[in-house]
C-alpha cells in the first residue's frame, strides 16, 4: 500500500480509502444485505494496509455506520481514521447538530470522528448553515476533541465549490473526480484550487460508481493497443493517483476480489508516475467514451421548465450515460425517478418551446422520442 501525506494536515493515509456506501447495496438508500460479509470486507481492507474509511449517517439506510462500528472492534479502531458525514437534511439548529453527532459517535462505537464532513454541501445550504451556527459548531467540536478535522463533500458546480472553499477554514474536501469528470462538478479546477490552498482532497466516484471498471469495445481496443497492459480499474486509479493534490481515492467494494485487486493496484500508484504516452492514452480513452455520446445536451436547462413536465435534460443525460458506459437502463435510478414522477418523454406534445430556447439548437422533440424508445 502506498501512503500519502494529507496536504497541510500532515496526516499519513493510505492512498486507497474504503468507501462504505455499497457492500452489495447499489446506492446509499439500500439496506445492507450481509452484515458479516461487510465486516469481513472492512477488516480485509485494513489488514491489507487501508487506514481510511468513509461512511455517512444515511448510507445503506443508516446502517453503514453501525457496521463500520462493529468492524472496528477487536483493536481495529486504532488502525484507521474514520470519515463520516453530517446529514444536512436532518439538521434544524445547533441542538440537532449536537444530537446527530452524538448518535454517529454511538453508532461508530468511538469517542471521536477523524474527518467530519457536511454531506453533499451546496452554496445555498452553506449560507443557511452559517446562519444557524455550523462554523461555530465545527470549531467547538474540534476543540472538544469530538472531531479532528472540519470537512465537506461536494457535487455542485466549480464556482460554488470555490466559494465554499474560500469562505471557511476547511481541513479537507471530498469531490467526485475521475478521467471523465475533469470538467464536471468541482473538476480539475477545483482539485487544483484545493491543492494551491494546501487542503487535502479525497476522491469519490473514481470509477464513476463502477461504470469505468469495464470498458466498451472502442475503449478496450485502445487499452489493448497500448504496450503495457492494465485493467480499466488500474488505469482509472493510476490516473487519479498521478495527481499530487489527491490524498485518498475512495472505492466502495462489494467482493473480496475487488479489495484484493485494489490493494494490489494501490501498491504501485504514485503522483507523477505517468509518462506522456500514458497521459495521451487516457486522453484518447476519454475521447473514445465521448464518441459514444448520443446527444450534445450540455444540461444548461434553458429548455426548462417544460409546460408538460418532461425532464428533458434528465432524459438526455440518462440516454448519454447508458450509451457511454453500456449500463442497463432498467437499473438507472435517475430514469426510475423520471418515470415515477411522470416526467417522461411520453408527456411531450411537441409544442416546440424547448427547441426555441435551446442554445445548442438541438432537435429536442425528435430526439426525446428516440431516447425514450431506447430507454424503455
Ligand atoms: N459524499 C458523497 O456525496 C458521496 C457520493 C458518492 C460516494 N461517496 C463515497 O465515496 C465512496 C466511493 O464512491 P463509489 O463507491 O462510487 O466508488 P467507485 O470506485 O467509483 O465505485 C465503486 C464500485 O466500483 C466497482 N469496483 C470497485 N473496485 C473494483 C474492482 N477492483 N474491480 C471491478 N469493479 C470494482 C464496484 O461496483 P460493482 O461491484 O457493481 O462492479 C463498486 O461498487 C463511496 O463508497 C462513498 O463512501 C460519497
Amino acid at each position: 500500500m502506498k501512503y500519502r501525506t494529507m496536504g497541510k494536515l500532515g496526516v499519513q493515509t493510505s492512498a486507497f480509502g474504503l468507501g462504505c456506501m455499497r457492500f452489495n447495496g447499489k446506492a446509499f438508500g439500500d439496506t445492507i444485505i450481509d452484515e458479516q460479509k461487510a465486516i469481513s470486507l472492512i477488516r480485509q481492507a485494513i489488514d491489507g494496509g487501508v487506514t481510511y474509511l468513509d461512511t455517512a449517517y444515511v448510507y445503506l439506510d443508516k446502517t453503514s455506520e453501525i457496521v463500520v462500528g462493529k468492524a472496528l472492534q477487536d483493536g481495529y479502531r486504532d488502525k484507521v481514521t474514520i470519515a463520516t458525514k453530517m446529514p444536512l437534511g436532518y439538521v434544524k439548529d445547533r441542538a440537532s447538530m449536537e444530537a446527530l453527532l452524538e448518535e454517529e459517535l454511538k453508532k461508530l462505537q468511538t469517542d471521536h470522528i477523524d474527518f467530519y464532513l457536511m454531506h453533499g454541501l451546496d452554496k445555498n445550504e452553506w449560507e443557511a448553515f452559517k446562519a444557524i451556527g455550523a462554523p461555530a459548531f465545527f470549531d467547538d467540536m474540534k476543540r472538544e476533541g469530538k472531531i479532528r478535522f472540519k470537512c465537506f463533500s461536494f457535487h455542485g458546480p466549480y464556482e460554488d465549490f470555490a466559494y465554499i472553499l474560500n469562505d471557511y477554514d476547511w481541513d479537507m474536501v471530498q469531490i467526485q473526480y475521475n478521467f471523465m469528470d475533469i470538467d464536471h462538478q468541482a473538476g480539475r479546477k477545483g482539485l487544483q484550487l484545493a491543492g494551491e490552498k494546501g487542503i487535502p482532497v479525497v476522491i469519490m466516484e473514481g470509477l464513476l460508481g463502477g461504470r469505468l471498471s469495464s470498458a466498451p469495445e472502442n475503449v478496450q481496443a485502445l487499452y489493448d493497443a497500448f504496450p503495457v497492459h492494465r485493467t480499466p480499474v488500474e488505469w482509472a486509479f493510476r490516473w487519479l493517483c498521478n495527481h499530487p493534490e489527491v490524498a485518498v481515492v475512495l472505492s466502495g467494494c462489494n467482493e473480496p476480489e475487488q479489495i484484493e485487486e485494489n490493494l494490489r493496484i494501490f501498491d504501485t500508484v504514485e503522483a507523477g508516475v505517468m509518462d506522456d504516452a500514458e497521459l495521451k492514452l487516457m486522453e484518447d480513452v476519454r475521447r473514445a467514451y465521448l464518441d459514444r455520446t448520443k446527444i450534445g445536451c450540455t444540461g444548461c436547462k434553458y429548455c426548462m421548465p417544460c409546460p408538460n413536465g418532461v425532464n428533458i435534460p434528465g432524459i438526455f443525460s440518462v440516454w448519454n450515460n447508458v450509451s457511454l458506459y453500456c449500463t442497463d437502463p432498467a437499473n438507472d435510478w435517475g430514469l426510475k425517478r423520471i418515470k415515477e414522477n411522470g416526467n417522461g418523454a411520453d408527456q411531450c406534445v411537441g409544442c416546440k418551446r424547448c427547441e426555441e430556447a435551446c442554445p445548442q439548437h438541438l432537435p429536442i422533440i425528435e430526439q426525446l422520442q428516440c431516447a425514450w424508445k431506447d430507454l424503455c
